[in-house]
């Protein structure tokens, strides 16, 4: 039986931004930019370990990552999306001026929790996400004519923060206008909630969130007035009573909350796995030369890609109450990073796992979309347009290749891992 440890020396979070100790955040880096040793080690090891740089216990093996998912009363998600930094006080003030921060869907548990997910689950039905590939294949097509004839591009400005933003924007019913600003918004309060920055640059980051919580609170303000077929009309009727003169206060908060919460869920990761999607089949030439040949296997070398390096590695969980796990006795209030991304290499149910291999038998059985009650409401659009891209380029690129005088480095990010840039070359 493995004891718990008291929490280590490390406190990472402080009103005033910084990571106390800067050591530990250049430790944290290294294990972001590169989790797999540290999820080996994990997974060998008796019971659960502890890891300081997460300030977490590490469940590492896909039966321990089910058994939590599955414990949805003894393993809460409230602290889900906790962040790994505690904007400083001038920072909060400015956030203090936009909207939201009420609890969102992957941060609530229970009756609650369903509450907020079934009009989501309606919302990205198949049917709903069928007719939007349309949307994407036109949307994609047009991205790849902007650079088609210049022999090289950076990918991930180029096409993987664009597409993503612009599909989901559009199923939500923002005016395209606004796209790029709430895309850049969601990647502004990834920052400032998940990087260390200096006082300055926290403010200014906590400016473009709420530039982007107003872009969205007169969404809502307008569709509980001028109800359309769209997302955004469901969300705000899900929150809201009809027959004010307009939405009430408290109910444009929850619906910012909920929009901010779906965007950024909808656009950061898919644009990740774009990235590593791309980097990896052009990093195994032989495979991605047999895809050029056998298009039929592009949903197998999709989910080969989310299995073997995805997007969002893990999100915390918190017991409710002592619990025991993999041997390793935990007490209420203890903090778990439940890594999807350690599962998905565990050699138990996925043979050769730190092999890519788009030719495997059974590429969907992992973990990367999550599993059981908080299971991604959005993954079948996010495999559609990793598909319409893989197709895209595939076909219209044959000879795309890595840029070889630019090495890909990986951002420091356990929930939206992907190349910083991926410069490409034909
Ligand atoms: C490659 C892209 C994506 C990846 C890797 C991904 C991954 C995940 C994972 C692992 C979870 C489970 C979180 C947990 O258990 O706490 C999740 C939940 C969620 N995802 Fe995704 N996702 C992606 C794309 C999308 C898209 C396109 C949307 C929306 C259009 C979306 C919306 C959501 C929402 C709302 C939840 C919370 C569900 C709940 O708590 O019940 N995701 N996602």
């Amino acid at each position: 039986m493995v004891r718990h440890h008291e929490r280590g020396p490390y406190r990472r979070r402080r009103p005033g931004g910084h990571l106390v100790e800067h050591e530990l955040h250049d430790r944290l880096d290294d294990l972001m930019r590169d989790p797999y040793p540290h999820y080996a080690r994990a997974r060998a090891a008796q019971g659960l370990v502890r890891v300081p740089e997460l300030d977490a216990w590490l469940v590492a093996r896909d039966a321990d990552v089910r058994e939590v998912l599955r414990r949805t009363a003894d393993f809460s998600s409230a602290g889900a999306l906790r962040p790994d930094v505690m904007p400083a006080p001038a920072a909060l003030a400015v956030l203090g001026g936009g909207f939201g921060g009420r609890p969102v869907v992957v941060t609530s548990d229970g009756e609650r929790h369903q509450r907020l997910r079934a009009p989501l689950v309606r919302a990205l039905s198949p049917a709903r996400v069928a007719a939007a590939v349309p949307y994407a294949r036109e949307r994609a097509a047009a991205l790849v004519d902007g650079f088609v004839a210049d022999g090289g591009v950076e990918l991930m400005s180029a096409y993987a923060t664009r597409l993503p933003g612009e599909v989901i924007g559009r199923i939500v019913g923002l005016d395209p206008a606004d796209v790029p600003l709430v895309v850049h918004g969601g990647r502004r309060a990834e920052e400032l909630l998940f990087r260390p920055l200096p006082e300055a640059g926290q403010i200014a980051a906590a400016e473009d969130v709420v530039a982007m919580q107003h872009v969205l609170d007169r969404c809502a303000r307008d569709r509980y007035t001028h109800p359309r077929e769209d997302l955004a009309t469901e969300i705000v009727a899900s929150v809201s009573e009809p027959g004010h003169p307009e939405l009430p206060l408290e109910q444009r908060h929850e619906a910012v909350a909920h929009l901010q919460n779906l965007l950024i869920a909808g656009h950061l990761t898919t644009t990740a796995l774009i990235g590593t999607t791309v980097l990896h089949l052009l990093g195994h030439r032989r495979q991605w030369e047999l895809l050029r040949e056998r298009p039929d296997l592009i949903p197998a070398a999709v989910e080969e890609a989310a299995r073997y390096d995805g997007a969002l590695q893990g999100f915390r969980r918190t017991t409710t109450r002592p619990v025991t796990l993999a041997g390793t006795e935990l007490p209420a209030g203890a903090d778990l990073f439940v890594a999807f991304g350690a599962a998905n290499r565990d050699a138990s149910c996925h043979p050769r796992p730190d092999t890519f291999d788009i030719t495997r038998d059974t590429p969907a059985r992992h973990l990367a979309f999550g599993f059981g009650a908080h299971a991604c409401v959005g993954a079948q659009l996010a495999r559609e347009q990793l598909r319409v891209t893989v197709g895209e380029l595939t076909r219209r690129l044959p000879d795309l290749r890595l840029a070889a005088e630019r090495p890909v480095t990986m951002r420091p990010t356990m929930i939206h891992r992907s190349p910083e840039e991926l410069h490409l070359t034909w």
